[in-house]
């Protein structure tokens, strides 16, 4: 299946015809204004989406090569078990009317995936280990977090290995549950030992 798919182990890779943008969690691409760029690989491994991904893979076990991205995208699912989160909390009516004309409902946010608190943690120290290996040393990665089960605090504990560069607070109102926030967090890996040089 991945057999010539560019950008992947068994596809060309090398020059201009390099896919170097990952989108880890591509689900049905709303965040994206252009919903399909030539320069971006989207993976995801839900098959109910409507739109399809590049491949199916799981972000925790890719088929791409070390350091093969320079920017990769990762919002992962922020919410875990049986029950998914109680949208009924505060100004989320729109959010609640999208979701139901949804036919994979509340698992966009991966509640059914992730059964508990400790196997979604699980799940996001997996991935950020896998981006730390296809993620280029100067690359950088984009995780979007939303508070309604886990803290920011807490989520940062997970990147231990990641330095944060940016954080960008999400005001819009379907991003906001009661005092649950949302941001857009940019990352660099932390580099042990190595220096880069300004000039050569
Ligand atoms: C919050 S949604 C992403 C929404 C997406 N960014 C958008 O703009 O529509 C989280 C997505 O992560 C996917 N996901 C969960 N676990 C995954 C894994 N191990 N590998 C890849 N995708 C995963 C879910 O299927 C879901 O589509």
């Amino acid at each position: 299946m991945l057999a010539g798919l560019p950008g992947t182990k068994t596809g060309k890779t090398g020059g201009n015809n390099q896919v170097d943008i990952l989108d880890a969690t591509a689900g049905n691409r709303t965040m994206w204004q252009t919903k399909n760029s030539e320069n971006i690989i989207y993976i995801d491994i839900q098959k109910q989406l409507w739109v399809k991904p590049t491949i199916y893979a799981s972000n925790e076990q890719t088929p791409f090569r070390d350091k093969q991205f320079h920017t990769i995208f990762y919002d992962p699912p922020h919410d875990y078990g049986d029950k998914p989160f109680d949208f009924n909390m505060g100004k989320v009516a729109v959010h609640k009317q999208w979701l139901r004309k949804k036919p994979f409902g509340h698992t966009y946010y991966g509640w059914d995936i992730y059964k508990t608190k400790r196997e979604l943690i699980a799940h996001i120290w997996r991935a950020q280990k896998e981006f730390q290996r296809i993620l280029r040393d100067d690359g950088l990665l984009w995780v979007k977090w939303c508070e309604i089960r886990l803290s920011l605090k807490r989520l940062l504990n997970i990147f231990a290995d990641w330095r944060l560069l940016m954080k960008i607070h999400v005001k819009s109102p379907t991003q906001t549950w009661g005092n649950k926030q949302t941001y857009w967090l940019l990352f660099e890996k932390k580099l042990k030992g190595k220096q880069k040089q300004l000039f050569t």
